[in-house]
């Protein structure tokens, strides 16, 4: 076989079998196929597209190029979650003791931050002694004992999508349906999970700023999770202001808690629950979403969610007493407010500046290697619908870092990100359709 066959082929619109995506793939891991190569083949992916079974066969190769974590000693159908990456998005450390709660054993591996967006490893290593590194045998034998356990990536899961991702992201082919999807896929499939769902996000913050193109990567999703055996499950969720109201590690987990208490926002909660009630059903403990909402909603307002939060904590060496005073955690010697300059009805936020602002303030990475400040973020004081008078926060900025030319600079990001109207806009959309084998449910 042949390289240069490969890639004409897929340029000329042909379908490669799964033995010539191994040979590319496992060509390009090995260092035996060179960059210019693979990016030709990327390039010629993003024209031509894939069928589903290529999207499917890519997935698994990269599946295969790591390690495979093996999680059948875990009792029960393990349910991972997946979101596409949002600024806010507190969504995993509210769901994950929600749904262990529920009797569905969460077995997670979770990335850090980077640029706009957030990680959840960081957001939980801003509860002091918490532990993220967990052998393979701790993070089995804490979901045995707690239903719960969230550990950090291993380095060698899927190392040919690292290194392919790596590629695409300075050879302008990222935004390619088949490529992001195998890529999301195969991360979760080597994770172990049996069954998956998906917040895909769509708008100004997200990959996929169309509701269509967001539906066709959910669809390519669910499709890949049915050819590979893993029932798979997407909501649409939406990005086009920043997920509940607050932006930054130590201020997401002390958000994470009130919504636990069933104190939290009400999109923030009402995403949870409906990613929750659908990982219940694939996890064979409702019958239907509706049930499985009211179950969610109950484990709420008992307390027991919280109660799981805490006990996981505790497992994984953080001290519960930071859970039951969040004023605890790290916290930031700057509050800096950001005021209107104009009265009217917040029609927008976008979500990528604010995502950009806050890691100005300390709170995200813009390399891999710079570290972060947990303690520094945004609250938002405002959100689309709101109406405001000049000179009413909008926004207020944490940080340790208070040298006012900073100041001045995230400051003009917020404004930037917020538009204000006279007119009254309509009603944000938090959730647009859900994606399955049956097919696309509207809910808007
Ligand atoms: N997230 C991933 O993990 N991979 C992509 O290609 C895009 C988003």
């Amino acid at each position: 076989m042949r390289t240069v066959d490969l890639i004409q082929k897929k340029r000329d619109g042909g379908e490669l079998s799964r033995e010539e995506l191994a040979f590319l793939i496992q060509g390009y891991s090995s260092g035996r196929i060179p960059d210019y190569q693979l990016s030709a083949w990327a390039m010629a992916v993003y024209f031509q597209g894939m069928t589903a079974r290529e999207t499917a066969d890519l997935t698994l190769e990269m599946a295969a190029s790591g390690d495979q974590v093996d999680l059948r000693s875990i009792q029960g159908v393990k349910v991972d979650k997946h979101s596409t990456g949002g600024v806010g998005d507190t969504t995993t450390l509210v769901l994950a003791p929600l749904v262990a709660a529920a009797g569905v054993p969460v077995a997670k591996m979770s990335g850090r931050g980077l640029g706009h967006t957030g990680g959840t490893i960081d957001k939980l290593e801003s509860i002091p002694g918490f532990k993220v590194e967990l052998t393979e045998e701790q993070f089995v034998e804490q979901v045995n004992r707690h239903g719960l356990a969230v550990m950090s990536q291993s380095g060698n899961v899927t190392p040919a999508d690292k290194k392919l991702y790596g590629l695409r992201d300075v050879t302008a082919t990222v935004n390619s349906i088949p490529l992001i999807a195998s890529s999301i896929m195969s991360k979760k499939i080597a994770s172990g999970a049996d069954a998956i769902v998906l917040d895909v996000k769509t708008g100004s913050g997200a990959f996929m700023k169309t509701l269509d193109d967001s539906i066709r990567l959910a669809e390519a999703m669910v499709a890949i999770g049915e050819e590979v055996g893993r029932e798979t499950v997407a909501v649409i969720s939406s990005m086009d202001q920043p997920l509940g109201v607050a932006v930054g590690n130590a201020l997401e987990v002390k958000l994470a808690i009130e919504t636990l208490k069933g104190e939290g926002p009400a999109d923030l909660e009402e995403l949870c629950v409906t990613l929750g009630a659908h990982m219940l059903v694939l996890g064979g403990r409702a019958l239907e979403i509706g049930e499985a909402k009211d179950m969610l909603y109950e484990i709420i307002r008992k307390g027991y969610a919280l109660k799981k939060f805490k006990e996981f904590v505790a497992a994984q060496g953080g001290s519960p007493s930071f859970i039951d005073q969040p004023s605890q955690l790290p916290t930031a010697k700057h509050v800096f407010p950001v005021e209107a300059r104009t009265a009217g009805y917040v029609a927008a936020i976008e979500a990528e500046r604010i995502g950009l602002g806050a890691m100005m303030l300390g709170a995200g990475r813009e390399t891999k290697e710079a570290s972060i400040d947990l303690a520094a973020g945004m609250l938002l004081k405002r959100k689309i619908g709101d109406l405001v008078e000049a000179g009413d926060v909008l926004v207020e900025l944490h940080t340790n870092r208070g040298e006012a030319s900073l100041v001045e600079a995230v400051r003009q990001q917020v404004l930037a990100a917020y538009t204000i109207t006279e007119a009254k806009p309509a009603e944000p959309t938090l959730m647009y359709a859900v994606v399955t084998k049956a097919g696309v449910e509207r809910l808007v």
